[in-house]
């Protein structure tokens, strides 16, 4: 959160050194206290062991020690709830990328409705011109607990919650890969929910959406895994469009070879670990929701190299 590249995370850089600003002041301010009271009034020679006066009911220290913290703490919260609204208070323009993203135990789905795309767990936004903002609005929503979108390079957090739907707003400045991380805890594989952001130019970008629009790829040998695959439980909850696979339970496959990590981020987006993935998630992700497909060693081969084939 300290190198932001967007908008928000600007304005949230600036609140945390205002914040980290008062609080160094206090903290000198208290620990100089108690360093010169514990030099200045330590145990001496000749001390008779008796307790110093004490003082009861003194207005003046009780005033002091309830309005000073008072007035911080207004200010605090007057300058936070400006901030907030003038993140807060943009509104999309007619040219904002539309991203919806929905949190899964343990995976985001992502979805570009404006575009007919469906990804997971890779973001790709087009970088925004800092002259002229041109802002991607994120709709929050989940299919099962709580979770939390994160990417402190980007924005603030903002929790993905059952039932209810949750906007955030960023524009990225800079092309590059930010790091996002599931910020709520939401079970077993809570630490296994990673999320990257690319930010492409301007023409990348379109490239990227020109890729991913296409249907899957057909390859002839591939067929038979493809058959494989269709044949078995894989499609109750994997789409692959163009294809019988339509379940929308797990992640879209159409373009897996596209994406560079499988699992949310817990393992490298390799041939081995895919084949060792569809053999058995859990052994890459304990407690992972896809099921182990117990396929014979030809089979997986078949599987994994149909998967390959989905670029
Ligand atoms: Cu999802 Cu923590």
């Amino acid at each position: 959160m300290f190198s932001p590249v967007s908008t928000p995370a600007y304005a949230i850089r600036e609140v945390a050194f205002f914040v980290i600003g008062i609080t160094t002041v206090i903290f000198l301010l208290v620990a100089g206290l108690a360093v010169y009271s514990l030099i200045r009034f330590r145990r001496r020679r000749g001390d008779d062991g008796r307790e110093p006066p004490q003082v009861y009911g003194s207005h003046q220290i009780e005033l002091a020690w309830t309005v000073a913290p008072l007035l911080i703490v207004v200010v605090l919260f007057l300058v936070t709830v400006r901030y907030i609204y003038g993140i807060e208070r943009q509104k999309p323009p007619p040219d904002a990328l539309e991203v919806t993203i929905v949190g899964h135990q343990w995976w985001w789905e992502i979805r570009y409705p404006k575009l007919g795309i469906v990804t997971a767990n890779e973001l790709h936004l087009p970088q925004s011109d800092p002259t002229s903002s041109t802002p991607t609005f994120v709709t929050l929503e989940s299919a099962d607990v709580i979770h939390s979108f994160w990417i402190p390079q980007l924005a603030g957090k903002m929790d993905v919650i059952p039932n209810k739907t949750n906007r955030i707003w960023i524009d990225p400045q800079r092309p590059g890969t930010y790091v996002g991380q599931c910020a709520e805890y939401c079970g077993m594989q809570h630490a296994g929910m990673l999320l990257t952001v690319t930010v492409h130019s301007r023409e990348t970008f379109a490239r990227w959406t020109a890729a991913q629009q296409a249907a899957a790829s057909e390859d002839v040998q591939v067929r038979g895994g493809r058959q494989l695959f269709s044949s078995l439980a894989c499609i109750n909850c994997h789409t692959v469009r163009g294809t019988t696979a339509n379940g929308v339970f797990g992640p879209d496959l159409t373009h897996l070879m596209s994406r560079s990590t499988i699992g949310a981020g817990v393992v490298r987006n390799t041939p081995e670990s895919l084949r060792a993935w569809v053999a058995d998630p859990s052994s890459l992700k304990p407690g992972a929701l896809m099921p182990a497909m117990k396929l014979s060693p030809g089979d997986l081969d078949k599987v994994t190299a149909y998967l390959l084939s989905l670029r």
